[in-house]
């Protein structure tokens, strides 16, 4: 053991936003512990508490090899005293007696399978579980009613709960992208989310669609949506099956679908999978692009930047200069981190 005398404290900035962080995690023990905390508070409400627990995970994520002694986090950003406890356990201990417990507890474990079900937020999670209902049989059961998507998240439970692989997510964008393709020649199709940042697998898969033409997305979405509905049901294409489309919600402001799907491994299993589709403009499209690349918790640092330290408020859609009072034009990520004085920080290294 080293002695904090001949420790050299690790440095980083203070945003996430200004690191580079790949998939490599040299703390994945720590960050493992502050993300099942934040995730315990999230479900629970706090979201304040979540978000501190991320942002000290972010930071360890970001470190350029394990940490082994409390003095080389001396000076680091976003660690907090509940956080460092946690660490401090963990290092001397083996474990965190906090985690564990959370871990075990019958209520984190309820809100996690409950919330896991499509459609389900830790709201209802948490009316249900007052109601005693603590897994799915007992939902089952309970004779609660469920809208469409629950319905089909409680269906498709395992399904959906099993991570969707690249080659998967690759195989429905050539599907989706010949539906794409069919409602709109030149509109343009491009797999966001966690699969452009490099990873290999996913809750889901995102899209976002756009079209060379300002305005010719416009009714885009429908039209895409009765595509894969009538042509997709039934459909064989190679290895792959397409049976049914079977549910789709729409959030009007943002023309988002999340739509769910059977497909046919070569297991020639069927199993749904969540797909995210957004219609963007194309004047908005590098704001939808970097809004929907994620990492969650890298996005939420942009903004925080972007407010805090420019003036600026950053979506998925616009930059808007507080001061100047008006909107800043962008059409590629490298221009709007260069608006926001930020080095510009590639998908890859954006898994904070
Ligand atoms: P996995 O799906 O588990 O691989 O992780 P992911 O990083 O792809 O996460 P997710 O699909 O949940 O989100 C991808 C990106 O979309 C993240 O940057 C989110 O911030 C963003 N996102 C998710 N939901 C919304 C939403 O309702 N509105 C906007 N504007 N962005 C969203
Ligand atoms: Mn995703
Ligand atoms: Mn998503």
């Amino acid at each position: 053991l080293m002695n904090d005398s001949e420790v050299t404290p690790f440095s980083v900035p203070g945003y996430a936003c200004q690191r580079r962080c790949t998939l490599e995690n040299h703390n994945a023990v720590l960050t493992d512990a502050l993300s099942l905390l934040a995730e315990n508070a999230e479900l629970s409400d706090e979201d304040g508490r979540g978000v501190a627990f991320r942002r000290a995970a972010a930071v360890l994520k970001a470190l350029p090899s394990a940490v082994t002694n409390m003095s080389q986090l001396t000076g680091l950003p976003c660690l907090g005293g509940h956080s460092l406890r946690v660490i401090k356990d963990i290092l001397e201990n083996g474990t965190s007696s906090e985690v564990e417990s959370t871990k075990e507890s019958e209520r984190f474990k309820a809100l996690k399978v409950l919330t896991g079900i499509f459609g389900v937020g830790s709201k209802t999670a948490d009316r249900w579980i007052r109601e005693g209902i603590h897994n799915l049989q007992q939902l089952r059961d309970s004779g609660q009613t469920l809208n469409r998507a629950q319905q089909a998240g409680l269906e498709h439970y395992d399904d959906i709960k099993q991570p969707v692989s690249l080659a998967e997510a690759e195989a429905i964008r050539g599907i989706v992208g010949r539906a794409v393709a069919s409602v709109s020649p030149e509109a343009q199709i491009v797999l966001t989310g966690g699969f452009r940042r490099g990873k290999l697998t996913g809750h889901d898969v995102d899209f976002l669609i756009t079209h060379p033409e300002e305005g010719s997305e416009v009714g885009l979405m429908p039209k895409l949506v009765s595509w894969l509905e009538s042509r997709v049901s039934c459909h064989l294409q190679n290895v792959l099956l397409i049976c049914d489309v079977i549910f789709l919600l729409m959030f009007a402001l943002f023309c988002r679908f999340s739509l769910c799907c059977f497909i046919d491994k070569q297991t020639r299993r069927w199993r749904a999978v969540r797909v995210d589709l957004v219609v963007s403009p194309i004047s908005q499209f590098a704001f939808a692009l970097l809004g929907w690349t994620g990492s969650k918790l890298f996005e939420r640092e942009l903004r925080r930047w972007a407010g805090h330290e420019k003036g600026m408020s950053l979506s998925s859609h616009a930059l808007y200069d507080n001061k100047q009072g008006r909107y800043i034009r962008a059409s590629s990520e490298e221009e709007i981190f260069a608006h926001l004085g930020l080095e510009f920080i590639p998908p890859n290294e954006r898994n904070a």
